[in-house]
């Protein structure tokens, strides 16, 4: 088993910006997703987890040795796809794969091409391997971002907004990649995208404005909402006045009309009663503690 604990981290930039407040986690092998919306501190978080950038105070300890210990340790066991990986050079898959491996400190020649034409394979590219990278489209960007990550074979394996700028067929495609190596290694998703985590993670944590507002099982997250939300459809000129009685949670517009939904522990008269769905608890979520 791969454990990564975070402890009280913090993180202000230089500017004095303060982007992760007191984070402690604990994740185990699995998918782990990290919900929230833009500017909530995923990629900071991300970036302090691999060593891009240092936190001002706390520990992250992989597998019992503390990251800013030992840098290395983590860097050997690691994956990493960043949000903007941005590098499209004019080569071939292949060969910027043979280059990344190289980098990663896989030094025997066979081994590295052994790695180099499962892992096309296995996301898919092998009709590629001899196409010039910064011809691929935006899934096969993706995909060939996992491929290089999965190199060398790691243990934790951390992709940033992976499916932001696909189509739904390439985030479907690209999801159950994701779930396939996800078994026996540690992978933390970030995302704003509720759907993803909940068709992948078996684990979340919600964040907003660098606070970790809430982390758990994703169906026991939800199962804690039962009987709790409400929903209405409302004319648009009594939004407000909905507002300041209720709860409201999210709005949404549903064939031209306008449902509200609120969260209430006890039934509400001339609402009727929903599901309670994973998105609920994100809009939940963010709403108790803004
Ligand atoms: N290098 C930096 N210096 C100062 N502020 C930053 C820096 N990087 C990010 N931020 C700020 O930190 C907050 C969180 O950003 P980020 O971690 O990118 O969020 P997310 O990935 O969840 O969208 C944002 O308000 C962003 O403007
Ligand atoms: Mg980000």
């Amino acid at each position: 088993m791969n454990t990564l604990t975070i402890n009280n981290l913090n993180l202000t930039y230089k500017n004095g910006f303060q982007a992760i407040k007191d984070f402690s986690l604990n994740i185990e092998n699995g998918m782990f997703g990290l919900l929230g919306p833009n500017g909530a501190g995923k990629s900071s978080l991300m970036k302090t987890i691999v060593g891009l950038q240092k936190p001002t105070s706390g520990t992250i300890i992989f597998k019992e040795i503390d990251v800013s210990e030992n840098p290395d340790h983590i860097k050997q066991n690691l994956g990493f796809l960043p949000q903007d990986f941005g590098v499209y050079p004019k080569v071939s898959a292949y060969d910027l794969l043979q280059h990344i491996a190289i980098l990663k400190g896989i030094a025997n020649s066979s081994e590295r091409k052994n790695q180099i034409l499962n892992l096309l394979e296995k996301v898919n590219l092998s009709d590629f391997k001899n196409k010039e990278v910064h011809t691929f489209s935006g899934g096969m960007r993706q995909r060939f971002g996992v491929a290089q990550a999965l190199l060398g074979n790691p243990k934790i394996i951390i992709v940033d907004e992976p499916t932001a700028g696909l189509d739904p067929e390439e985030r479907n495609r690209f999801n159950s990649l994701l779930n396939e190596i996800s078994n026996d290694v540690i992978v933390i998703l970030s995302t704003h995208l509720v759907e993803d985590v909940r068709n992948l993670c078996s684990e979340v944590a919600i964040i907003n404005k660098g606070n970790l507002l809430t982390k758990g099982n994703p169906t026991e997250l939800i199962s804690e909402l039962e009987n709790k939300i409400w929903s209405k459809p409302i004319e648009k000129e009594q939004l407000e006045n909905y507002q300041s009685n209720y709860k409201i949670i999210s709005q949404q517009l549903i064939e031209r009309e306008l449902y509200i939904t609120a969260f209430s522990e006890q039934p509400l008269s001339d609402f009727t009663a929903v599901h309670p769905s994973l998105e609920h608890v994100y809009f939940h979520t963010l709403t108790q503690k803004p």
